[in-house]
């Protein structure tokens, strides 16, 4: 297990019923089971979900939560269940699988940790009526993951919202590390990118206000 899962475990609630998208190895729904909570696991791959197989089994979960091999929420009976977790993948296999589906009605809450992208996705999250509870930046093995948990309803995001999230002044370093990359990346783009140049302009403005 990893902190990034436990993190991701402790958002959890006993009241949640969880779809873990994306499982893979299973080791989240091993948390969430041992947490008392109502979890099923769904992979595209199955040799991933051959992984998930053999951990449940190690933990004898196996007869205890379903796995199930499909792309998203295809073929899966999601009205039992209020809450989805999408962790460890790229922001355009997070956007297939929430725009492909027309099963999000029961789901009340997402938990989504992405590997890029984080302003388009929150305003992907923004256009499919989800709105930020609270977002987290947490540290494990050297990486910084984004965790953001959404709950079910409208919300307005500013253009500094989109870019860089709630503003929280625990992150203070992080928008300081983000901040000095931009400006490292800002002296080597040719002066002919002028749309990048004032992209990264736009984001630095921001950050600058964002550290106090
Ligand atoms: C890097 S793993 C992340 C595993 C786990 N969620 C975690 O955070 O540790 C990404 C997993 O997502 C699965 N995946 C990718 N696209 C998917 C889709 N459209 N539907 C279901 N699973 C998918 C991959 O097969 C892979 O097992």
């Amino acid at each position: 297990m990893t902190k990034r899962l436990d993190f991701i475990a402790s958002l959890i609630n006993k009241d949640d019923k969880v779809i873990d998208i994306g499982t893979d190895h299973g080791y989240l729904l091993i948390l969430l089971y041992n947490k008392g909570i109502k979890c099923m696991g769904t992979d595209i791959h199955q040799k991933a979900l051959d992984s998930a197989l053999n951990n449940l089994k190690e933990y004898h979960l196996d007869k205890e939560i379903p796995l199930v091999l499909t792309d998203g929420l295809n073929n899966i009976k999601v009205d039992d269940y209020n809450t989805l977790v999408i962790a460890g993948m790229g922001y355009n296999t997070i956007k297939h699988i929430l725009t492909k589906t027309d099963k999000l009605n029961s789901i009340n809450k997402i938990i989504v940790q992405s590997n890029n992208d984080y302003d388009k996705l929150r305003l992907l999250f923004n256009k499919l009526e989800y709105k930020i509870d609270k977002e987290y930046i947490i540290m494990d093995k050297k990486h910084l993951y984004h965790i953001i948990s959404y709950l079910k309803g409208k919300e307005v995001l500013t253009k500094e919202e989109i870019l860089f999230g709630k503003y929280n002044k625990e992150y203070q370093k992080y928008y300081q590390q983000d901040l000095e990359k931009l400006k490292e990346i800002l002296k080597n783009i040719p002066d002919s990118h002028q749309k990048i140049i004032l992209d990264i302009k736009e984001k630095i403005n921001v950050l600058e206000k964002y550290i106090l």
